[in-house]
């Protein structure tokens, strides 16, 4: 299949100051801030303006090598303003860990200079995952391929970020591929970012309303789920966007693959299993309003806003990363995809 290939960068680091590609605006408008130190990157990843699990690891550890070069004396406080900004991704604090401890055995030089290779060794996992995702997929045979929420260039750096990735490489190998992209209520992540990234791919897609994925899968219309991940604990156990758990079980009635796509960035051994994920609960408006604003219930309606859920790693038939395939994952399969 002929893909147009236009590259999406969420992140732009010119040496001094981050620059990002604000998400909030997407699709309707196309426009970078600029981030300076630890307080605006954490407002920013705090308001989606950056999003995605490896993409807020990447924002907090530049706002955090801003911050010390500024003042080296903000290391504790700010890494701890960063590293809470949001508590699923294990992204984050792995990042933000990271750049510390360069920096309190390096100084502000080398707090840098990891987070420069943070960022090259993200972009570069993206192609690896997208190889080993297509690797898998074509194996199955795979065509109509559903995802959820956003995890591509605009999440996880690279060309195509982790489940896009491998969507992009299967068509790139020939495959007459579809993308069923959910919408992701309620920020509408699938909707406004994911179709934003297929067109400017040339990838064919559709948009689903979320509640619509089980029923084509039960109708034998989807071949395959892939995902991305904001945390997979040491059993394979994955935390990503909510409603993936639902579409894993549609799968498995279906008898369709389940595919979870992310980098080694993403596997955080210290939690034996998913229970132990921290699942952040964002605000009610977001529930309440569209992304624009407009009332869509009460405005005092009481509301649940769960914005991750967790999969059991037995309804994952494989777990690829930049390292290869947990195929399915167990203890033993993460573990050594982390150790690689
Ligand atoms: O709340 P978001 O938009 O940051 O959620 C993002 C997701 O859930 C993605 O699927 C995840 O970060 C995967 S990116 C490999």
């Amino acid at each position: 299949m002929a893909v147009r290939g236009m590259l999406t960068t969420a992140l732009r680091w010119d040496g001094q100051s981050l620059g990002l590609l604000d998400q909030t605006l997407l699709p309707g408008r196309e426009a970078w801030i600029t981030v300076h130190g630890a307080e605006d990157t954490a407002a920013a990843i705090r308001r989606l303006a950056v999003r995605g699990a490896p993409n807020i690891g990447i924002a907090g550890a530049y706002g955090l090598a801003m911050a010390v070069a500024a003042d080296p004396a903000r290391l504790e406080p700010d890494a701890a303003l960063l590293r809470g900004a949001r508590p699923t991704a294990v992204n984050l604090s792995w990042a933000v860990d990271r750049v510390a401890t360069a920096a309190r055995y390096g100084g502000p030089e080398a707090a840098l200079a990891q987070a420069e290779a943070l960022h090259a060794s993200e972009h570069a996992a993206s192609a690896a995952i997208g190889a080993h995702g297509a690797d898998v997929l074509e194996r199955t045979g795979a065509r109509r391929i559903l995802t959820h929420c956003n995890a591509g260039a605009l999440a996880c750096a690279g060309e195509a970020g982790s489940a896009l990735a491998c969507v992009l490489e299967l068509a790139r190998r020939g495959a007459a591929v579809e993308v069923l992209a959910c919408e992701t209520r309620p920020l509408l992540q699938g909707a406004r970012l994911t179709v934003w990234e297929l067109e400017r791919l040339g990838l064919p897609h559709a948009l689903l309303p979320d509640g619509a994925a089980a029923g084509l899968m039960r109708r034998g219309e989807i071949d395959a789920v892939v995902v991305g991940c904001d945390r997979v604990a040491a059993n394979g156990d994955v935390a990503n966007k909510v409603g993936t758990y639902a579409h894993a079980l549609a799968a498995r009635a279906a008898g369709i693959p389940f595919l979870v796509a992310g980098p080694v960035s993403s596997i955080d051994l210290a939690l034996p299993d998913g229970d132990g994920i921290e699942i952040e609960e964002r605000d009610a408006d977001e529930v309440r309003r569209t992304p624009g604003g407009e009332l869509l219930t009460l405005p005092g309606t009481p509301v649940r806003n769960p914005a991750f859920d967790v999969t059991p790693a037995a309804l994952v038939s494989a777990l690829v990363t930049e390292h290869g395939v947990a195929e399915p994952p167990d203890a033993a399969g993460v573990r050594a995809l982390a150790a690689r």
